[in-house]
């Protein structure tokens, strides 16, 4: 997607220098700056840390990571290990255990001699495929946005989206935006509400931030207020990201997506998921006992952190000994879901557009 005038993917390999490089996304919107990574040892740490964050991003990285990995040292012994340290990088997001499944694969049964190519070869393809499903999901997503246009007779159409499901958290283009760029380059009026999503802001950062590169209007609204608008009728529709979707359509995402999912229930507003197919986890059948919930350091919660003067500044917004609790996700339950959009379709049955 565009930054200024210049396309740019979030993570790709630069052949010139021979590292993976990355858009640093802990200093956006305030600095753009691209990071070189040259280890596994690198890259797990840049997953960890969120330096690059979002469920495609996360398993492109791990592949570029175990690529890192491999290049070193081709033994299956040692891919076997960098791949379960990548792996405990983050648990909720299921993207990237799958790509790390999808390289050991791909990886077994050649020859040491050429395990670094093929390593490369198949995390420019994990890459490749992660840019091209979010591009299709916009395509499939469009005439839901066209419908509700229609509806209004060409009026904007009010879109609300939690976290950030765009390009930032994908290779290119993203999932929950995806449909929107594409209303948006269409011709379409769209205005985004975009929750601020704390502890980490990735709404008021990355989300405000991804909207005004691409010119689509937008306004940033606190993480509770989404409700209030719903019952004045200020949002026509909900789309939001996946880290994980379970077999029934149950749906892990950034926390707090479950309470606009029951707001939107309840105003009858509709409430759509994108996700590529990767996302998709059939192997659980209990989402709320089986789908690892990702608990963050307390600080995240305690401490804002924010840019003042071109430095960046963390304050504390909580008393000395106040003890904080800090969820990464949360489960929707797929009955409160209108449908799911992945890059083969749209449906209500998860499984049946996978
Ligand atoms: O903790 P993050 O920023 O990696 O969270 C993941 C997300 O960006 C969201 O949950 C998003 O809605 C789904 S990932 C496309």
């Amino acid at each position: 997607m565009l930054v200024g005038e210049r396309h740019y993917r979030t993570i790709w390999y630069d052949e010139d220098d021979k590292m993976v490089k990355i858009i640093d996304q802990r200093l956006l919107p305030f600095e753009f700056k691209i990071e070189s990574i040259a280890t596994m040892e690198e890259m797990y740490v840049a997953i960890k840390e969120m330096h690059l964050r979002g469920a495609g991003l996360i398993g492109a990285a791990a592949a570029w990571g175990l690529y890192l990995s491999v290049r070193q040292l081709p033994q299956w012994n040692k891919i076997t290990s960098s791949a379960a340290y990548l792996a405990s990088s983050r648990p909720t997001a299921i993207n990237l255990q799958a790509a790390l499944d999808l390289m050991s694969k791909g990886l077994k049964n050649v020859g040491s001699e050429s395990r670094a190519e093929e390593a490369k070869y198949i995390a420019q393809q994990i890459s490749d495929q992660d840019a091209n499903a979010c591009r299709q999901i916009g395509e499939n997503g469009f005439p839901l946005i066209e419908a509700i246009s229609k509806k209004k007779n060409g009026d904007t159409v009010n879109i609300l989206t939690h976290c950030n499901a765009g390009w930032l958290a994908f290779v290119d283009y993203g999932s929950a935006l995806s449909p929107i760029y594409e209303a948006f380059n269409r011709g379409l009026k769209v205005h985004v509400y975009v929750d601020e999503t704390r502890p980490r802001n990735q709404g008021a950062r990355l989300t405000a931030w991804e909207l005004g590169q691409q010119g689509i209007p937008h306004t940033l609204i606190v993480d509770n207020a989404g409700g209030h608008l719903m019952q004045h009728q200020k949002v026509d529709m909900v789309i939001v990201g996946a880290d994980r979707v379970s077999k029934n359509g149950d749906v892990a995402n950034k926390i707090g997506t479950y309470l606009k999912a029951l707001a939107a229930n309840d105003n009858e507003v509709p409430f759509y998921v994108a996700f590529p197919s990767t996302t998709y986890d059939s192997s659980i059948e209990n989402s709320l006992l089986e789908i690892p919930i990702e608990k963050r350091n307390a600080d995240e919660v305690l401490f804002m952190q924010g840019w003042h003067q071109g430095k960046e500044v963390n304050f504390r917004i909580a008393p000395e000994n106040t003890k904080a609790l800090n969820y990464g996700f949360d489960i929707t339950p797929a009955r409160l879901v209108s449908a799911y959009i992945t890059e083969k379709g749209v449906s209500d049955k998860p499984g049946a557009i996978i």
